[in-house]
């Protein structure tokens, strides 16, 4: 009893006093006060800017200002048409290029664009592509023509393909649909949830053709690291699963080699890019 009276007293008594101060109202003094001590407890609150910081937050502050204004601001569009104004923002380049500690959270299976996958490895030679009866494609590395399986009854080498085909490039614009989610229309492409997964996981089964391939795993492993590291960042926690991969007459190697062969390629990197902390793999499954 003597306890919970006490809890009154010390609850209202300072209110009393408050309101008595204030009239009810809140001192926009003691407001503005309680903000700025909030301020300086957040991360960087006790820092002092010098100069050409100062000039450099002005700069970022007068960009965002510009960013907020136009009529279309990309935080408030699909993801899919705010990428193309993302890529033309002048803060996007600004902070491309500061330095960035680390990316933790990479699969592997997704490390390097699209663009990279059609453009750079779907030219090499022995790359054979089929079309599979649900609207996919999958890919093969071979030195012969490789046989039917029931996903794939037809293999075509892309190098024969391309010579028959006129418009090459909607070829790979095409290719590339294939490997990514990105659509002009995604409300009308993707009415619900299970449509949207079901094309995610055919782009990674049909990527896999050309990733598992030992030679271009090599090759995509330095060429990720490479993206990552003209966007300034300094460090790589890659989630794979370590595939096994394969050559071009079909033999294949197993996990221990894909280990081995990520230490080899980040070592190089690492050699050619001494500014470069490193990567590390983490073991992750298909969830
Ligand atoms: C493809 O990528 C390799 C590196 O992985 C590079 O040496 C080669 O020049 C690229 N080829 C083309 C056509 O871009």
């Amino acid at each position: 009893m003597v306890k919970s009276l006490c809890l009154v007293l010390l609850t209202f008594v300072p209110l009393l006093w408050f309101a008595r101060e204030s009239d009810g109202m809140p001192d926009p003094a003691r407001r503005d006060l309680l903000m700025r001590e909030e301020v300086s407890r957040q991360t960087g609150g006790l820092l002092t800017l010098t100069a050409a910081e100062q000039k450099l937050d002005t700069c970022l502050h007068r960009l965002k200002e510009q960013e907020m204004a136009a009529t279309l601001f990309p935080p408030a569009e699909h993801f899919f048409k705010a990428k193309l104004l993302i890529e033309k923002s002048p803060i996007y380049k600004l902070l491309q290029k500061m330095p960035k500690g680390a990316a933790l959270h990479v699969h592997s299976s997704s490390l390097v664009s699209a663009e990279w996958l059609v453009k750079n490895v779907t030219y090499r030679p022995h790359c054979y592509i089929c079309f599979t009866w649900d609207n996919s494609v999958r890919f093969l590395f071979s030195n012969r023509q490789p046989f039917p399986r029931w996903d794939c009854f037809y293999w075509q080498l892309l190098e024969s393909l391309r010579a028959r085909i006129e418009d090459n490039a909607g070829f790979d614009n095409s290719l590339i649909q294939h490997l990514t989610l990105f659509t002009e229309d995604p409300d009308g492409e993707y009415p619900n949830q299970d449509v949207v997964w079901e094309k995610f996981e055919k782009a990674f089964i049909a990527a896999a053709g050309l990733i598992t391939h030992a030679p271009i795993l090599r090759d995509y492993i330095y060429q990720g690291l490479e993206e990552l590291h003209k966007d300034n960042i300094m460090y790589l926690e890659l989630r794979s699963g370590l595939s096994r991969t394969y050559e071009l007459d079909g033999t294949i190697h197993d996990k221990v080699w894909t280990l081995k062969m990520f230490q080899e390629v980040t070592s190089k990197f690492k050699q050619n890019h001494p500014e470069f902390f490193g990567a590390r793999i983490i073991i992750s499954v298909h969830r």
